[in-house]
């Protein structure tokens, strides 16, 4: 949580390191895409359509730097119906034929895009925004539907029906009215959708004040998407910037089948049980060493023994272990929900900022702004719990502007990552050039 006012002497004889408040991130964010558009990176025709794909072949792949990532398939943001092209989140939906698909996000709405066997990309149609643009839009799928938010005033969360794609033979840009499962109006604005599809719940995190949630986990019943139905509301953490939330089967056994959420809190990792909906439970709140924007992470392992965590502004504000401003990662111990010890960093060969992540069988698949996609195996944490033994064994730089200074602690490049489909493509959402698909093609 944030400290209030009263408690920042407190905060600072302890010796706690303050953290950025949103208001400050979102300004700094906003001034570094303006000067940007300024310079014509949004412009039309700024980037290429890509020729065909481009395998990693001596650390290139065309203009990108890479290593064991190849370059499957390319669309930019015009070829997806954007008037903005100015991209943010993604993520992904599996018919039950094993049809792949993705939803990507841009400012003034989501583009939808087919993955094909071979990797390549479709466009298939888009579904504006509901309201105005928005640099912030965020996507999460629970069975069929995908579910999205937006920092665009009195936006709601938007429930579409993915299944409409599957018959789709010219591009369509969907009604924000008739082609809705439903719009939820319960709050307005928020930052990130958290879904926890194993219980049918959404938690719209970052809301406005009109949600009267003081922006922490806004639950959303989704059982009947047709009709979803506020839960609850956890504002005792107050801002919640991101989440992760499961069903408990990790050591500390007190907790066990619970609902447990990772909650991601601007300045601590807070560790809240949700099982009961209208009386949450939090757990603990942990600061540490090199704070500035404890912005998202996730559970490094199945046995739900590490999490991963990532502060968005360590890099550039030159924080802790973050100073030299190569990407870092918080390896944190959570054997105790009750006690989370903070035990190492990682970091990355490269210099940028992190922004999400998404571990899948011992690797975590970073979306590591002007670094691109950074691959990570964390599979020896068990081992060696400080993190030494992580290692990266991928990567796909898709903002090449910075490459010749050795990289920057910039908002720019990618926003997020996808990578959980079967077949293994890894869509990546680049804010200025548009959506890629890559193949992992490492050990
Ligand atoms: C969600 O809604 C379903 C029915 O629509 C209900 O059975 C369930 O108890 C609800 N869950 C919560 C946590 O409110």
């Amino acid at each position: 949580m944030k400290f209030a006012t009263a408690a920042l002497a407190t905060a600072a004889l302890a010796g706690t390191a303050m953290a950025e408040s949103m208001a400050v991130l979102k300004q700094r964010k906003l001034d570094t895409w303006a000067a940007q558009n300024e310079a014509g990176v949004f412009d039309i025709n700024r980037y290429a359509a890509l020729a065909a794909t481009t395998p990693c072949v001596n650390n290139k792949a065309g203009e990108y730097a890479c290593s064991n990532v190849d370059l499957i398939s390319f669309l930019r943001h015009q070829d997806m119906g954007s008037s903005t092209r100015k991209g943010n989140d993604v993520w992904g939906w599996t018919s039950s034929t094993g049809r792949e698909f993705g939803a990507v996000g841009q400012t003034d709405g989501t583009a939808f895009v087919e993955v094909k066997s071979d990797g390549s990309l479709v466009y298939l149609g888009r579904l504006p925004t509901q309201t105005t643009s928005s640099s912030w839009r965020d996507m999460k799928v629970i069975g069929d539907y995908v579910y999205i938010g937006s920092e665009a005033s009195n936006h709601g969360l938007q429930v579409f029906d993915m299944r409409k794609l599957l018959t789709i033979t010219t591009p369509k840009v969907f009604s924000i009215t008739t082609d809705l499962t439903a719009i939820f109006k319960g709050f307005g604005n928020s930052h990130n959708i958290v879904a926890h599809a194993e219980k049918n719940m959404i938690y719209a995190v970052g809301t406005g004040t009109a949600a009267g949630c003081k922006g922490g986990l806004y639950m959303v019943n989704v059982t009947n998407p047709a009709s979803p139905v506020k839960a609850g509301c956890l504002s005792a953490g107050g801002y919640v910037h991101d989440a992760q939330c499961v069903v408990y089967k990790g050591p500390d056994t007190r907790y066990t089948g619970r609902e447990i959420c990772f909650n991601f809190n601007e300045d601590t990792l807070d560790i809240v049980d949700v099982t009961s909906k209208t009386s949450p439970v939090t757990l603990s709140s942990t600061g540490y060493t090199g704070s500035s924007y404890t912005h998202q992470g996730w559970l490094a392992d199945d046995s739900m023994r590490y999490l991963l965590l990532d502060d968005e502004l360590d890099e550039q504000d030159k924080k802790g272990v973050a100073a030299n401003q190569h990407t870092t990662t918080y390896i944190v111990d959570i054997a105790l929900l009750t006690k989370p010890v903070f035990k190492g960093t990682y970091q990355s060969p490269a210099v940028s900022i992190d922004h999400n992540q998404y571990v899948l069988n011992g690797r975590s698949y970073q979306a590591n702004y002007g670094s691109g996609l950074r691959i990570i195996d964390v599979s020896s944490l068990s081992t060696a719990p400080t993190g030494s033994g992580i290692k990266e064994v991928g990567y796909f730089d898709c903002y090449p502007e910075d490459d010749s200074v050795g990289g920057k602690a910039e908002f720019t490049g990618t926003w997020s990552v996808y990578p959980y489909f079967t077949s293994g493509f890894i869509l990546l959402n680049s804010i200025e050039r548009g959506i890629f698909s890559l193949k992992f093609t490492g050990a």
